[in-house]
């Protein structure tokens, strides 16, 4: 309990357990949405965020976490216990996730927020509130390589008790191919937000830069942010987010979702972190299929993806 004896977070999920199942999926505008936001989404959509707030946006399983860590240190000049202060959930809400009951939305936690806030979401271009364009918000999109991100999907389907199931790896990967799992095709994702970047002022990052050269990356972001700070500090964050550190850290690796919904035994939520994991998961076979599939759906964009480092 709070000290204004209201549920914390994980509180508010263990409360609402025995009401978690693997929801099935309902179209919005023809992206499968889990079945909560699809009955709810006149309230997203209807959401006006304010001028100052930062979007997250990604498909699931790109690398959202470790952005959400990363902004909120930048904003907080890199002091480690500020951003220990509560779940990434709680400090950088998921705008149109929606829960049984006692669980706060994503909309509620926003609301008792003071902006400047960060946001996360996984919904695709044309789903985002057109608030955001608007208001001319900042926006940060990261983007990962399509293999990677299916295994990655693929594992945390199996561990997060609310997403459907996975069922076999091989129709698993057929699934992602034809966009339906929950958030729709990665394919169209990662071009909606590329072909908008330029207009939008979109900040358009990669996984696997962020791998390589972490530093970099986490500059780049700070001067999108219009932010200055010293080199030790950009060090700092460079350390504190790191895979190791971060999978140590209860306030950044989802420790705080109890295991009736993230059971973490099947598959920790940071599970590799690395560039090149679906090596380990793919046959010759299925890479061909997947291969000649993305050249068919990607035939008409070229974005600089890579599958190696
Ligand atoms: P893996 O399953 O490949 O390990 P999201 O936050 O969008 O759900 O993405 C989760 C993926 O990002 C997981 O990938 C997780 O391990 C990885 N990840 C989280 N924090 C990371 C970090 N600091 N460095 C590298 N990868 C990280």
């Amino acid at each position: 309990m709070s000290e204004e004896g209201e549920l914390t977070y994980s509180e508010a999920i263990q409360k609402a357990s025995d009401s978690i199942t693997r929801f099935p999926l309902i179209p919005v505008r023809e992206i499968p949405l889990m079945s909560h936001i699809a009955n709810n989404w006149d309230s997203i959509w209807a959401f006006r965020p304010d001028p100052s707030d930062l979007l997250i946006a990604t498909y699931p399983k790109s690398g959202t976490t470790w952005m959400q860590e990363i902004v909120d240190l930048l904003f907080h000049n890199g002091d480690a216990e500020v951003c220990r202060r509560a779940p990434t959930p709680v400090r950088s809400p998921f705008l149109e996730i929606c829960s049984p009951p006692p669980i706060p939305s994503g909309l509620d936690l926003l609301k008792k927020m003071d902006p400047p806030r960060v946001i996360k979401t996984h919904l695709h271009f044309q789903l985002v509130p057109p608030g955001f364009w608007e208001n001319k918000c900042k926006a940060i999109y990261v983007a990962r390589n399509a293999k990677d991100n299916l295994v990655s999907y693929y594992h945390f389907d199996r561990m997060n008790l609310a997403q459907p199931e996975p069922g076999p790896w091989e129709g698993y990967i057929h699934k992602f191919m034809r966009g339906e799992l929950s958030w729709g095709s990665w394919y169209d994702h990662v071009k909606g937000y590329w072909m908008e970047k330029e207009k939008r002022n979109i900040l358009y990052l990669f996984y696997e830069d962020m791998k390589e050269n972490p530093r970099c990356e986490v500059e780049r972001i700070m001067r999108y942010l219009d932010l200055s700070l010293h080199d030790e500090v950009i060090t700092r964050i460079v350390e504190l987010t790191s895979f190791k550190n971060m999978k140590e850290n209860p306030m950044a690796n989802y420790s705080c979702i109890p295991a009736g919904v993230f059971d973490q035994t099947i598959s920790p939520f940071m599970r590799k972190g690395e560039v090149g994991d679906w090596m380990n998961h793919f046959t010759p076979e299925q890479s061909k299929v997947f291969d000649e599939d993305y050249e068919k759906q990607m035939k008409d964009i070229s974005i600089p993806f890579r599958t190696l480092l």
